[in-house]
């Protein structure tokens, strides 16, 4: 284990190729300030007030652009530039940004005087616990809370009540949260984790300071797709939970292998850890029950969040029956402590309802609808490397996908981190978005279709790359 927290990996979370420290950038990585004026005079009155000017780290990318609009499948900035925008604020907008279905339930649950009560139940608190329910089987009870990283903690807090164990495994390049036990090992430079492990387990290497060095003792990151390692993590430590994303969402698309998430089911029943799947980003925008739903496996507890709401901030933490009775155990010395100001707040739980149902009309059209654009887009992209005669594959789940500047679609971050070409990426990004096509500019990163592009929005997309591309070789 190790207790350092590098300035190096933390500016590699950021961009693996040429990081920008919040507020303090490198020359070369500077944009020229003319190209986005009011953009810049933003950004220069923010930092007077914010730390680095912006209020998630996350989003403090080059160049620095402040968006004003977004509708459907666009977003306009502060300077009037119009873009196709593949980002979707990290992809919860799976139906485009203000969608009016969600837009108008928003509205009219604010006309009708609803507010936060903060005593009580509510009754569309229930409508939403219900129809999540009743469409995700694996579902029999849930809790709503603000955003992803609450609820992920609150399902390793649960899993640790439950099992009385503290050790738990997380996914070297996966994400779940800003909390101490997850946030380590996601981008993490080779240089730093060393050699594949495997059998084993990674040092956990922070992604923030102040983590205390005896809670990062209990967390084991292992590679992804590497069922030997989690078993390896269960013969030496009394695991309480295994979480990952079941599609490794967070470094682009690094699918599972054939029998990987079954093999995690089986060593969860095997040791008595209890599995959390975090379908923050696949739920309800691969499926309403997720990619397990796909997959066919049962996690123990699984946590939602974005595109439940399609932009409003709530999450949902479900599951067992029997594992969700903790949240009210009759001994109090066994409860797990739930509570929120905000929890089910009137406006992101209607948003939630609309967008649920917005879901299910005509028997999901919209999932067939991101699908054939998801096709569209990765056989325009196939294409093009072929004619301009490019190493580069297209990973994709549904409206989901990911280009690797490399020969194979990473089965772990290891492999990613070794095989791709991380400046050609975030080169490639750039210039998209001076072209009008939004790529967050961060190399490996997801890119996101919605229900609001267009067969259009994905042809001129594809005209742009391909212009890019053949400027890129000259
Ligand atoms: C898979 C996954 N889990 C958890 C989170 C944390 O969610 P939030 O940012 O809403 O706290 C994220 C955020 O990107 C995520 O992608």
């Amino acid at each position: 284990m190790t207790t350092q927290n590098s300035n190096k990996l933390l500016d590699n979370q950021i961009s693996s190729v040429s990081p920008p420290a919040p507020g303090e950038l490198s020359p070369e990585n500077r944009e020229v300030p003319a190209a986005y004026p009011k953009s810049a005079e933003i950004f220069s009155h923010n930092r007077r007030f914010i730390p680095g000017g912006v209020v998630s780290v996350n989003r403090a990318v080059q160049p620095e652009i402040a968006f004003v609009k977004g509708q459907g499948a666009h977003v306009w900035d502060a300077d009037g530039n119009q873009y196709i925008d593949y980002h979707a604020a990290f992809a919860p907008h799976f139906l485009g940004h203000n969608d009016p279905h969600v837009t108008d339930a928003v509205i009219s649950v604010l006309r009708k005087g609803d507010s936060l009560y903060g005593s009580g139940t509510t009754e569309l608190e229930g409508r939403l616990a219900e129809l999540i329910c009743r469409n995700i089987p694996t579902v029999e009870s849930v809790q709503f809370l603000n955003t992803g990283s609450e609820a992920t903690y609150q399902a390793i807090r649960l899993a640790r009540a439950v099992t009385h164990r503290d050790h738990i495994v997380v996914m070297q390049g996966g994400y779940n949260g800003w909390h101490d036990d997850v946030s380590c090992n996601l981008m993490t430079p080779l240089d730093v984790i060393g050699l594949r492990v495997s059998p084993g387990e990674y040092p956990y290497i922070p992604i923030s300071a102040g983590i205390p060095f005896e809670h990062q003792k209990l967390v084991h990151p292992v590679n992804f797709n590497d069922l030997d390692s989690v078993e390896s993590v269960c013969q030496k430590y009394s695991i309480a939970a295994l979480i990952t994303e079941p599609i490794l969402q967070n470094i682009g698309i690094i699918k599972p292998e054939a029998g990987y998430l079954e093999g995690l089911r089986r060593l969860a029943d095997r040791y008595g850890f209890i599995l959390i799947f975090d379908e923050v980003k696949t739920g309800f925008r691969h499926a309403i029950g997720g990619y397990a739903k796909i997959a066919g496996v049962t996690p123990d507890l699984v946590v939602f969040g974005k595109a439940m709401a399609n932009g409003y901030p709530i999450a949902a933490l479900g599951g067992k029956k029997e594992l969700m009775e903790w949240f009210v155990h009759p001994d109090p010395a066994q409860r797990v402590l739930l509570a929120g100001t905000y929890n089910a707040h009137p406006v992101p739980t209607v948003a939630a309802i609309a967008t649920i149902e917005r879901l299910l009309m005509e028997d999901g059209e919209v999932y067939r609808h991101v699908e054939r654009l998801g096709q569209q887009m990765q056989k325009g992209l196939e294409a093009i490397f072929r004619v301009l005669g490019f190493e580069a594959v297209v990973a994709r789940q549904g409206s989901a996908f990911c280009i690797y500047f490399m020969d194979h679609c990473p089965k772990d971050w290891h492999d990613l981190a070794g095989h791709h070409d991380f400046g050609f990426d975030e080169q490639l990004r750039r210039g998209l978005i001076k072209g009008g096509i939004y790529f967050f500019p961060i190399a490996a990163k997801q890119c996101s279709i919605s229900s609001a592009h267009s067969e259009e929005d994905i042809e001129v997309t594809l005209g742009q790359i391909r212009n890019q591309l053949s400027e890129m070789l000259r």
